[in-house]
């Protein structure tokens, strides 16, 4: 309870602190949104990406679900999706991944968790298309982040393949998908590819090792 507690009163202070500096703050927000970003990352707690990329409510369109998925059987992130694209119309649909992703840790490894077994078939899925690349990799701690990188191209792969993205690109329309990953160790957020605005470059995401930071 005392943690439960301290969520309401640290509300109450932030309010009180944000309000006493602009009184118009949350009045002001509480109209339309009109974010320029969805974000989809993972569900962990470590991984406040809002705070830690300073955006203000109403920036920010966000879907997390265990290790950033972006199925296409999945109507909850689909729907988020078309949501953002077609009445947002947000300009950067982004999939955040993380080091040291539980999610991610799963899938490679044989035990079986049961029911999250089918939420992470994708990410078995990923390891075995890229058994070669990730076999000649000693390190395992290595070889993990290579598979939470390669999680989030496919995602922003699978992003891109969807009926609401090429439907807009059809049209010369935004978004744009970036693909990155948050490091849990120091904080910051790696771009691994910007800037994916047609199937000719969605096309390159499973098959480029590394997509340079300036693309
Ligand atoms: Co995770």
């Amino acid at each position: 309870m005392e943690n439960l507690k301290r969520l309401f009163e640290n509300n109450r202070s932030i309010v009180a602190e944000v309000t006493q500096a602009d009184p118009e703050y949350f009045a002001r927000r509480a109209g339309k949104q009109e974010p320029h970003f969805l974000l989809i990352g993972c569900a962990d707690s470590r991984v406040p990406i809002e705070t830690l990329t300073g955006v203000a409510p109403g920036e920010m369109f966000v879907h997390r679900n265990i290790a950033n998925q972006a199925l296409s059987a999945d109507i909850n992130v689909l729907s988020v999706l078309q949501y953002a694209v077609e009445v947002l119309d947000v300009k950067h649909v982004m999939v955040c991944g993380h080091y040291q992703c539980g999610g991610v840790k799963a899938a490679m490894g044989d035990q079986s968790y049961g029911l999250v077994d089918y939420w992470l078939a994708g990410i078995r899925d990923t390891v075995r298309r890229h058994d070669f690349e990730l076999q000649r990799i000693a390190s395992s701690e290595e070889r993990f982040k290579r598979v939470v990188e390669l999680n989030v191209l496919r995602q922003v792969y699978n992003l891109s393949r969807t009926p609401v993205v090429q439907g807009a690109w059809s049209r010369g329309r935004r978004p744009l998908l970036h693909g990155l990953v948050y490091d849990i160790h120091d904080g910051l957020l790696k771009p691994l590819v910007l800037q994916v605005d047609g199937n000719d470059k969605a096309r390159e995401l499973l098959e480029t090792p590394r997509a340079s930071i300036g693309d």
